[in-house]
């Protein structure tokens, strides 16, 4: 008779420490990882997403109508063009452009490469890029009338085509 109560009292124990050990479990599995607080986050850059073939053909088609092509070389457009920086990594080119210390000394006051772009464009004595394939590039080449040849709505194509130019 004792021996059959402490059985039980023994059998007792192991389920509740069963019980016990499958609430731990339950609770593990549930609870998640305070969120972090104060956690200073790296600012994340949301990469750009490459534009469609057809959105690029927008703005290498006003690149052609404005006449860049007279003086910039991209290869398969312009091939012959060699008056002006070729634009084949106009990416770079901006990228580079933007650090550089004759940009940092200009009048130029773009910060982003899309911005550098636009005051290229519309603003070009703001900053005279200094190596052209033939020597130094000469201040007051590039036509300084976009403004006016350059409809609204063709500007944004034309940039996010040259922007995409080497990458
Ligand atoms: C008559 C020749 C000519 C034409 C046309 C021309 N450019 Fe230029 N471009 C130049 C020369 C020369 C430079 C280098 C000297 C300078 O920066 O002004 C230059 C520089 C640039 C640069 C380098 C960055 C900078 O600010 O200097 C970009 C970008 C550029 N051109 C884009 C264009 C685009 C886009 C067009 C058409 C909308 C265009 N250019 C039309 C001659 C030309």
């Amino acid at each position: 008779m004792r021996d059959t109560k402490q059985t039980q009292v023994h059998h007792l124990a192991i389920l509740f420490s069963a019980l016990l050990i499958s609430l731990a479990v339950a609770c593990g599995a549930n609870s998640t990882p305070p969120p972090p607080t104060n956690t200073p986050r790296p600012p994340t850059p949301t990469p750009e997403p490459r534009p469609s073939a057809a959105q690029l053909a927008v703005g290498k088609a006003v690149f052609i109508r404005v006449g860049c092509v007279q003086c910039h070389k991209i290869t398969g457009i312009s091939d012959n063009a060699v008056s002006a920086p070729s634009l084949d990594d106009a990416y770079h080119l901006v990228i580079n452009a933007l650090k550089s210390p004759e940009y940092k000394k200009s009048q130029g006051k773009a910060k982003t490469p899309r911005e550098f772009i636009i005051e290229s464009i519309m603003e070009p004595d703001a900053f005279t890029y200094p190596t052209c394939p033939q020597g130094p590039c000469v201040k007051g080449t590039m036509p300084n009338n976009y403004n006016v040849i350059i409809r609204p709505d063709e500007l944004e194509p034309l940039v996010t085509f040259l922007l995409w130019q080497g990458r």
